[in-house]
């Protein structure tokens, strides 16, 4: 079972995700991320710190995202584990769709194609939304923002989110992330519990 969170940047994902990591140890879950999950995705992570051309950069997210699939998520689904990825292809749907407008003619087509025959789908998505001010104020404080926290980007970024939600909502799992943070953990744990049971059961008949 493969469950991603999703959101744009200061959607409180990463704490969502730390709170998870606690209160699922009983399920002995793989928590993971993207990009980081592995050498190639450290590498990335340092090279999407300076402004690459949008090509490069979406290739570097999804070389990542194949690195991490062959060392991390495939192996441990096969070991019938339940994976837990702080971002994932969903990501750079709606990250470099809009980067790479102007640059490629249909970039989520574009990225689509990038990730056909290969990659996964997840089971669940969890996205978390927010006004893209509040996004703003709680990463204000970071003193090395990423070039993709600009206002204009994000709201971006999310509206693209809601269109895959709204194309997929048997998948996406919207979580309103202005609720306070024990609410929704309290919210993704349960949700996390039931769909587990679900696929026991499921796997069992
Ligand atoms: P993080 O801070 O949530 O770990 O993500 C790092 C940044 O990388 C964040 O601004 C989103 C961006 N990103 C993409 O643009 N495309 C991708 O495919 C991924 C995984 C992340």
């Amino acid at each position: 079972m493969l469950i991603t969170l999703e959101g744009i940047d200061g959607s409180g994902k990463s704490t969502l995700m730390e709170a998870l990591r606690f209160s699922l140890a009983d399920l002995n879950p793989v928590f993971t991320r993207e990009p980081g999950a592995t050498w190639v995705g450290d590498a990335v992570r340092r090279a999407v710190k300076e402004r690459l051309d949008p090509v490069t950069e979406a290739l570097l997210f999804t070389a990542d995202h194949a690195a991490h699939l062959a060392a991390v998520i495939r192996p441990a689904l096969n070991e019938r584990r339940l994976v837990i990825s702080d971002r994932y292809t969903d990501s750079r749907f709606a990250y470099q769709s809009v980067t790479l407008e102007g640059t490629v003619p249909s970039p989520l087509s574009w990225l689509q194609a990038l990730h056909a025959g290969w990659s996964l789908r997840p089971d669940r998505t969890f996205l978390l939304i927010l006004p893209v001010k509040q996004a703003l104020e709680r990463i204000r404080d970071h003193s090395r923002r990423e070039h993709f926290e600009s206002e204009e980007i994000l709201a971006n970024v999310q509206a693209r989110y809601l269109d895959f939600a709204a194309a997929d909502p048997t998948r996406f799992v919207i979580i309103d992330a202005l609720k306070g943070k024990e609410e929704i953990h309290a919210f993704a744990e349960a949700e996390i519990r039931r769909i587990v049971g679900w696929s026991q059961t499921s796997r069992r008949s």
